[in-house]
């Protein structure tokens, strides 16, 4: 069976992830979502939480499966038994730092692991995280951004923070 990984911090998960992410698991017979640290963040939500946002969003399509991991991608990709990266391309600014990405997930897997983009739609390519939390904070308008589900948790936390 062909597995494909779409890798992330989805902080929170976004309708520009969801994007790539429906489209990436038509490409796979099952596609892992796995929700990961990258060491360098600061989370506004931790890891359990992102991890539920992100299986809410995809309970309905039957070949995701949602997963979290502390750890390398590498070794999650090793005990899931997949050699296939997908990640979204958004604007040029995210070109550099995935092919940094892609080239040490490559080394890192004595060459066993592949990394392919699907380039985002004109519609989410500047979204971020960032932006959504910016605008959040300030209470702004998600809906453009954000399910539904993943929107009532980001106001719950800011009004929890905000206490
Ligand atoms: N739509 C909207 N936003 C998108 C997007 C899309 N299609 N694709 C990426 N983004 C945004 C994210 O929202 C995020 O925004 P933010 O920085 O404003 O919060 C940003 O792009 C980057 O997100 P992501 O793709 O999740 O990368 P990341 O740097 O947060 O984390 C990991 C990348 C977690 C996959 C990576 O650090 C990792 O693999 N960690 C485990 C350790 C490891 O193996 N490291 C690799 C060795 S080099």
């Amino acid at each position: 069976m062909k597995i494909g990984v779409y890798s992330g911090s989805f902080d929170p998960i976004t309708k520009g992830h969801t994007e790539i992410i429906v489209r990436a698991a038509k490409l796979v017979e099952k596609l892992i979502v796995v929700v990961l640290n990258n060491v360098n963040k600061k989370y506004l939500f931790n890891l359990e939480e992102r991890e539920e946002m992100v299986k809410e969003t995809f309970k309905n399509i039957v070949n995701i499966e949602v997963k979290s991991f502390q750890g390398l991608l590498v070794n999650f990709m090793h005990e899931n038994n997949s050699t296939l990266i997908i990640r979204g391309l958004r604007a040029v600014s995210d070109y550099e730092y995935e092919l940094t990405m892609a080239f040490a997930n490559k080394e890192i897997s004595e060459e066993e692991i592949e990394t392919i983009f699907i380039p985002s739609s004109k519609k989410y390519m500047y979204l971020s995280s960032t932006v959504v939390r910016e605008v959040a904070l300030n209470g702004g308008k998600l809906n453009l951004y954000l399910d539904e589900v993943v929107e009532k948790k980001i106001r719950e936390k800011i009004a929890l923070e905000k206490k």
